[in-house]
């Protein structure tokens, strides 16, 4: 396994290996991997011939007061990992690599970015898709994968890079799940005891929905009113959303009809966690 510092290096490792007729499969992250990343190496090493892991934690997709500065950067163990997934390179570029000088050009997808976390992070999205464009030029991969965990993410980034004709597949792989069914993030590693029981009531309520689309409610109201009711019963727990959306427009819904994501964002002590569900409710 190389460790590409550079772009060109990145660059160069990838042109050898497509010279040669490989797929490549491209895995871009902020680090401090856990088993919801290797489930995206994984996908990546069985689907394709040549995997790229980025270690990059931008610094664009932070707001003021997020947690930017003090996001764990385990890199040692990352490398580990990786090269026991069977990764080809990790690039592991220093801000200054892909942040040169102030940066001007930005990839803005609308509307999708406005419900959901674009409500309260304004700005997170525009640096998603604007590092993952710049990913997308340097490492040039045929395909990349996304966890469906973040959701809103895997639906804009689809359509960056549909809107943008980018010459790339997305591909995005199932959220992976502790025992009590949290969600596994790179931030569960702030929770303490208490916050780790409470947040297990995010998946909770995340049921709660899934059990009452299957028996038939259709207002959405109804169990969103529910699924709030669901996490009131973990005392750590402040809301920040809980809402059910069209899975492709992400808009708010008054009735169950088609396909809808049903996601929610919680903050427990200072840590911010969401997660999500697919519903298929049948036909439009
Ligand atoms: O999902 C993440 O870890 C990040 O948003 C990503 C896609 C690596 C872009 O920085």
């Amino acid at each position: 396994m190389e460790v590409a510092k550079t772009i060109e290096l990145v660059r160069s490792l990838v042109q050898a290996a497509r010279s040669k007729g490989k797929k490549v499969g491209f895995v871009p992250t902020m680090g401090a991997l856990h088993i919801g990343h290797i489930s995206l190496i994984e996908a990546a090493v069985k689907n394709c011939d040549f995997v790229v892991v980025s270690i990059f934690v931008n610094p664009t997709q932070f707001g003021p007061g997020e947690d930017f500065e003090k996001y764990p950067r385990p890199l040692d163990a990352d490398l580990k990992i990786c090269r026991k997934a069977g990764v080809d390179v990790v690039f592991v570029p220093t801000p200054d690599q892909m942040y040169p000088s102030e940066n001007l050009t930005w990839v803005n997808v609308e509307k999708l970015t406005e419900s959901l976390c674009g409500q309260f992070r304004p700005t997170h999205f525009r640096g998603v898709t604007t590092v993952c464009a710049k990913l997308f030029n340097i490492v040039a991969p045929d395909v990349a994968f996304f966890g469906q965990k973040d959701a809103q993410q895997a639906v804009v980034i689809k359509r960056m890079v549909a809107d943008l004709n980018m010459p790339l597949e997305i591909v995005v792989c199932p959220t992976v799940r502790e025992s009590d069914g949290l969600a596994v993030s790179s931030r569960n590693k702030y929770l303490t005891e208490e916050q780790k029981k409470d947040a297990a009531y995010i998946y909770k309520s995340l049921q709660k929905c899934r059990e009452m689309i299957e028996a038939g409610t259709t207002d959405t109201e109804t169990i969103i009113a529910e699924m709030r009711k669901m996490l009131s019963q973990a005392p750590s727990i402040q809301i920040e959303y809980v809402s059910i959306v069209d899975a492709e427009t992400l808009q708010n819904l008054d009735r169950i009809i088609g396909k809808v994501l049903a996601a929610v964002a919680v903050r427990t002590g200072p840590t911010r966690l969401i997660d999500n569900i697919l519903v298929d409710a049948g036909k439009k």
